[in-house]
């Protein structure tokens, strides 16, 4: 399979717009984190980053789950645009899908700084943000006017958009807030994840036991049966008996798949970068092995009985395609993105047409399963 044409000089036009961006980056990574972090999103939701136009990708990249159709298989993981403030940038430069979130009831402002450490010589990145964000009912509103703007999103025909729902750290109640989430964003969303998995909410992660799982998805279930596609991300942390039973518990339920992975709490001996011992979330190079092996465990047990989104560590396009090979219907990344901005995922796509051409493979699904 060729890149046609059309593909090549829409590659040029992009390759021009995305030249500019290691100099933009390289000054980026000088901020200390979190504020680089809101630059980069103010800068994408204004427009100052992406292409005029929705981009074309190669058939060769087409992914279908859940009854949505992916432009390609690379979404921007949830955390990054927590309030739905760049969906359409992130599309522009190039995502297949975008999951906004974790966003929660009411709106909370999350950790006190610093709570975002880069660890460069890891590629990776600790987070204890604590789930900052503006809360459901703001998110509903930017969705609404996405939805009802003129252009490709008007219509749920361009990429995916999946929201991902948590709860606030104060007063929480998961039975009902979950529910009552689903219920009022649903309509804008063309997929809901359930984050049971982030380290950084107190009893949050306690959530993923069967029974607590079972009580949510039920309620959600009772209040909302049209809701859309509904995920859960689990973290990387959890025991192989703890997976299977929350595989054997969604397995026959309203879920639809499962996100592998979250961040871990764990800290490989290896790691090299000064902030390695911050409490939080270690995401990016070093979590990439961990969650494959999940990912691939899980596929194991679901039999293609769920879909599954592979998520952790992935910065080429061979890891999309191991991701892939180990189950995944669609792969998702943050970290990579956050050290690279957006050639990124340029390169990543680029990569991924040059294994299947040069391994004449028609189209990267038919890479799923196929590791031995
Ligand atoms: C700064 C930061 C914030 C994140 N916030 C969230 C979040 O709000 N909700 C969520 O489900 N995952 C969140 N994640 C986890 C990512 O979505 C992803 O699962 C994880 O980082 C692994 O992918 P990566 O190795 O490509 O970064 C966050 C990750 C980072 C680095």
């Amino acid at each position: 399979m060729k890149l046609k044409l059309n593909d090549i000089l829409f590659e040029a036009e992009q390759g021009a717009m995305a030249s500019c961006f290691p100099i933009i980056m390289s000054g980026l990574r000088n901020f200390n984190p979190e504020f680089g972090h809101n630059l980069a999103i103010k800068s994408l939701s204004m427009g100052l980053c992406g292409g005029r136009r929705p981009w074309q990708d190669s058939p060769a990249l087409k992914v279908k789950a859940m009854g949505l159709s992916f432009p390609n298989p690379v979404g921007i993981a949830a955390g990054f645009d927590k309030n739905a403030a760049a969906v359409v940038p992130l599309a522009r430069i190039g995502f297949g899908g975008v999951e906004v979130g974790t966003v929660t009831p009411k709106p909370q402002s999350g950790n006190p700084k610093p709570r975002l450490f880069r660890l460069t010589e890891d590629g990776a990145v600790i987070n204890r943000m604590g789930f900052n964000n503006d809360g459901i009912y703001r998110m509903a509103a930017r969705l609404e006017k996405i939805r009802n703007s003129k252009g490709p999103f008007k219509t749920k025909a361009y990429i995916p958009v999946g929201v991902n729902i948590g709860i606030n750290k104060i007063g929480a109640n998961p039975e009902t807030d979950y529910p009552m989430q689903v219920g009022l964003i649903g309509q804008y969303a063309d997929y809901i994840v359930l984050n049971l998995s982030s380290p950084n909410t107190p009893g949050l992660r306690d959530l993923q036991h069967p029974d607590r799982l079972s009580g949510i998805l039920q309620a959600i279930q009772e209040q909302h049966p049209n809701h859309p596609p509904l995920l859960v991300k689990l973290a990387p942390d959890l025991s192989d008996a703890e997976v299977e039973a929350i595989v054997e518990t969604v397995i026959n339920t309203n879920v639809s798949g499962l996100i592998l992975t979250n961040t871990t709490i764990s800290r490989p001996d290896y790691l090299k970068g000064a902030f390695r011992y911050e409490p939080g979330g270690l995401s990016g190079r070093p979590i990439r092995q961990k969650s494959t092996e999940m990912l691939a465990r899980v596929a194991r047990l679901t039999k293609g009985r769920l879909t599954l989104i592979g998520c952790g560590g992935i910065e080429t396009g061979a890891d999309v395609i191991e991701k892939i090979m180990h189950g995944a219907d669609f792969t998702q990344l943050y970290s990579a993105f956050a050290y690279e901005g957006p050639p990124l995922i340029h390169r990543i796509k680029r990569e991924i047409v040059e294994i299947l051409d040069k391994n004449n493979i028609h189209n990267v699904a038919d890479l799923k399963n196929t590791a031995s």
